[in-house]
């Protein structure tokens, strides 16, 4: 046997009290569990102290501590700090975060599933943890809200590698203890002599004889992990650099001149300078899901125009944005949203007040793109269906446009990937009148002409179209996730009292759309023909 003052001996040991601790006998020990573990070493052990503690042990950030994590965390061997270390590309060091700020029971509903379905949750990367938790967090939300029809199907357009969580398994969320991590995400990082000091009183909390000695060990060095706050200290170069890596420009494809164009960008992108002193900024408009919108002025003619700020870190949809503009531009496309050829970048210390009040989140990021676009006052698709505004009239022009944007991005190998009625914005005359629906937000598209990845905007489209004529959220539903044949039911009712001809065959193009089996091409024929038998 080893003796109890060797790693392996007290390894043994510090096993035995953990076992003891494990009453739910699961090999992971919850955070009310972990807490029995500190008190019986001290019972004067505080909780915060505790929270904190669970927190850092918890590297995988599954919610749980298992035994691997809470040796690491006492011997604090190797690169073992998450919170330290800045992941190697942009997209993760996101994902990590994002998933850090999900409440624990939702992260640790989320490793159990990929564990119950046979996979490793700690093989996967940030980003499909990620994905695994969202979803959970959107079945936990969807679950307690009464649900008259339609069960979510699995979204097509996810990039998960894990296997579906299964539905049945983490039965209801809300009744779970609210995560004792939640609600302290935004601390500075401890320093390492704090670190230390952690170390220590765990040691001598769980200690208690040869548990003192046990978990004496002092912590590692935390040297070769780069301290996440490093972002804060780069340069407008070093960040660029950072954000948009090799993998941040794989949605060109393999064509080496998109690429070089792409290259191109990204290096005048280390250098660009600021907007600001052109533009007066206005006021903030919109947020969306990657960016800032401000209303401007131009300095000197007094024209208006929106600027659209995003982090750098999030520079890959940036430079998506930039590009599809470019590329719609030379194809006289009309109705998108154009983003200027020219992006600049703007630094938090030289930004004006409105824009710093939005900003302020996204601390530690100091360099952001600014996209400047043509103002669109108007509001977007989903805000006047939203307001019950929409029209039949005014929602079959909004199709077509939309459809037949769609078609000309599909014939120059320009997948958008986010069609919703969010990322459609109407263009409106003085009178109130729509003029046109644009499409906007490239942030998410991809280059490519498969007819598969096609098929996703088409769906979107077609979910798009069913949002709209029955005033059913895109969100709140979360349409995108439903069977196809309730949609087609639920637009089959909701069109039952017309007598219009164009709003009687919506269900049938809606159930055609979403079988697979039309190109954007057709559909905007579609959409035309529907359009004008409506003005007929
Ligand atoms: N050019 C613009 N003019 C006015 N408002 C805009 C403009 N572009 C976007 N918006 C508003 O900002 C929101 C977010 O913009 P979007 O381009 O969709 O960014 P994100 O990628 O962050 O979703 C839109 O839904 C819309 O309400
Ligand atoms: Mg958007």
């Amino acid at each position: 046997m080893a003796s109890p003052t060797s790693q392996d001996g007290k390894i043994a040991l510090l096993r035995a009290a953990f076992k003891a601790c494990d009453v739910s006998n699961t090999g992971r020990l919850s955070f009310d569990e972990f807490f029995a573990l500190l008190k019986k070493g001290n019972p004067r052990f505080e909780e915060p102290q505790a929270q904190d503690l669970f927190e850092k042990a918890d590297e995988d950030m599954s919610g749980e501590v298992d035994f691997d994590e809470f040796v690491e965390y006492i011997f604090n061997n190797k690169t073992l700090d998450r919170v330290f270390k800045l992941e190697a590309s942009a997209s993760e060091e996101e994902a990590k975060q994002c998933l850090m700020n999900k409440p624990g029971p939702i992260r640790a509903a989320a490793s159990k599933s990929v564990k119950d379905a046979g996979g490793d949750w700690r093989a996967m990367t940030w980003k499909e943890r990620l994905e695994v938790a969202k979803d959970l967090e959107k079945e936990a939300s969807e679950d307690s809200v009464a649900r008259t029809k339609g069960a979510p199907t699995v979204d097509a357009t996810s990039s998960s590698a894990a296997r579906r969580p299964d539905r049945n398994k983490p039965k209801n969320l809300q009744t779970v203890a609210p995560s004792p991590k939640s609600a302290k995400r935004e601390k500075p990082v401890a320093a390492v002599a704090e670190r230390r000091q952690e170390a220590k009183t765990v040691a001598a909390a769980v200690g208690g004889g040869g548990m003192a000695s046990l978990l004496g060990a002092k912590p590692g060095g935390l040297a070769g992990s780069v301290n996440k706050f490093a972002i804060a200290d780069m340069s407008q170069t070093a960040l660029v650099d950072y954000s948009l890596q090799e993998e941040d420009l794989d949605f060109a494809g393999n064509n080496a001149d998109i690429k070089s164009d792409l290259a191109a960008f990204k290096d005048y992108l280390k250098t660009a300078d600021s907007p600001l002193s052109r533009l007066n900024i206005i006021k903030f408009i919109a947020k969306g899901t990657a960016g800032w919108v401000f209303l401007c002025e131009d300095k000197t003619t007094g024209a208006r125009c929106a600027m659209k700020l995003i982090r750098m870190t999030q520079a890959r949809s940036g430079i998506k944005e930039w590009y599809c503009s470019k590329v719609l531009t030379s194809d006289a496309v009309s109705n998108v949203v154009f983003t200027d050829e020219t992006v600049q970048v703007v630094q938090r210390s030289s930004a004006t007040d409105v824009i710093k009040d939005q900003i302020a989140k996204a601390r530690p990021v100091n360099y952001f793109m600014a996209m400047i676009q043509e103002l669109m006052p108007w509001g977007t698709l989903e805000d006047l269906a939203k307001e019950g505004e929409l029209s039949p009239e005014i929602m079959f022009e909004c199709l077509e446009d939309v459809a037949k944007t769609l078609a000309v991005m599909h014939a120059n190998g320009l997948q958008h990937r986010d069609v919703k009625p969010e990322n459609i914005m109407l263009q409106m005359n003085d009178q109130d009148e729509v003029l046109a629906a644009k499409l906007c937000d490239f942030g998410s598209a991809q280059v490519g002409t498969e007819a598969a990845s096609m098929q996703d905007d088409i769906r979107r489209f077609g979910v798009t179209l069913f949002s709209v004529a029955t005033g059913e959220g895109w969100t709140k539903n979360r349409l995108i996730r439903e069977k196809h044949d309730a949609l087609v039911a639920r637009l089959t009712t909701a069109v039952q009292d017309s007598s219009d001809p164009s709003l009687q065959r919506l269900p049938k193009v809606l159930e055609q759309i979403l079988s697979g089996s039309m190109t954007m091409a057709q559909v905007a024929t579609v959409m035309e023909e529907l359009d004008s038998a409506y003005d007929d």
